[in-house]
């Protein structure tokens, strides 16, 4: 039992490593040792992650580069390689919304959000993929869906939700296709957790707490999430106490899609 969630010495590639929760993943899983590499399209935010993990005794690189194109993907893993020899798992936390109502939103809009959460994941794990399962030893990819992949909302969310739905059928279709490589696929499926974009939520002014009152009721565990809340269930997808679990979105919502 004592190495059922030993991440030690494991190169894992987190992309969208700045955000609020693909920074989380990386100092979470740095700090339990593995060997982070970081991507994302902003050099500056990306050494500031890496100073931090550094700080911590931990072990990464940064590649300044989000995976818009193959040639995108590819580089973020040769870097990994390069960077670790190898890549046992990957973290798709790089990702966007654009809310806005149907009416208002031109294709584009749409496009840009599709582009970022399906395509982005399906790039990844198409340049990941071809590498673990040619090194033959398995593997573990965690893509970040979203509680909205199963739920509709008025908030303008017509590109954002089906984004997620899209995340949440790659999660199974692959876990079907690799599960004889012995590559688990799982997701995470955040309720709203504290961003630049959600801070606002948490604020203690007249339109954040209007907000909570509305949504605090229907989260069994009465708060919106911290990215802290992501450490256990990115370590538990990462280590050897996940290997019998593939193709699932787990929820870390504080029980909101259970009511
Ligand atoms: N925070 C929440 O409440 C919440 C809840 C459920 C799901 N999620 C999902 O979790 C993921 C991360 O969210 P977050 O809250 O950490 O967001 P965030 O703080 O805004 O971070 C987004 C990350 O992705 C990169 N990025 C931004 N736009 C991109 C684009 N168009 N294409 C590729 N990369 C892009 C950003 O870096 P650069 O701009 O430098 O490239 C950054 O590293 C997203 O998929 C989001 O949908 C978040």
């Amino acid at each position: 039992m004592s190495g059922l969630f030993d991440v030690a010495g494991r190169s894992v590639v987190v992309t969208g490593a700045t955000g609020a929760l693909g920074r989380a993943a990386s100092l979470a899983l740095s700090s339990v040792g593995a060997k982070v590499t970081l991507a994302a399209g902003s050099a500056k935010d990306l050494d500031a992650v890496a100073e931090e993990i550094s700080a911590r005794g931990g072990s990464c690189v940064t590649v300044p580069r989000r995976p818009e194109t193959l040639a995108d993907a590819e580089a973020i893993s040769a870097a990994a390689v390069e960077a670790f020899g190898r890549i046992d798992g990957l973290v798709v936390a790089s990702g966007t919304n654009l809310p806005k109502m149907i009416g208002d939103m031109a294709t584009e809009e749409w496009e840009q959000v599709m582009d970022a959460n399906v395509r982005g994941s399906w790039l990844m794990c198409k340049s990941v993929g071809a590498r673990m399962i040619a090194q033959g030893e398995g593997g573990k990819v965690v893509l970040v869906s979203s509680v909205r992949g199963r739920l509709g909302t008025a908030r303008g969310y017509s590109a954002y939700c089906p984004s997620k739905s899209a995340v949440d059928g790659l999660t199974r279709s692959l876990a079907c296709e690799w599960g004889p490589h012995k590559i688990n696929v799982n997701a995470i499926g955040p309720t709203v957790f504290r961003s630049k974009l959600t801070e606002w939520m948490f604020r203690e002014d007249e339109k954040g707490s209007a907000s909570r009152i509305q949504s605090l009721p229907r989260i069994p565990l009465g708060r919106l999430g911290e990215p802290e809340d992501l450490a256990g269930i990115l370590i538990y997808l990462m280590a050897p106490a996940s290997d019998f679990c593939t193709g699932q979105v787990i929820y870390v919502d504080g029980g909101y899609t259970a009511g």
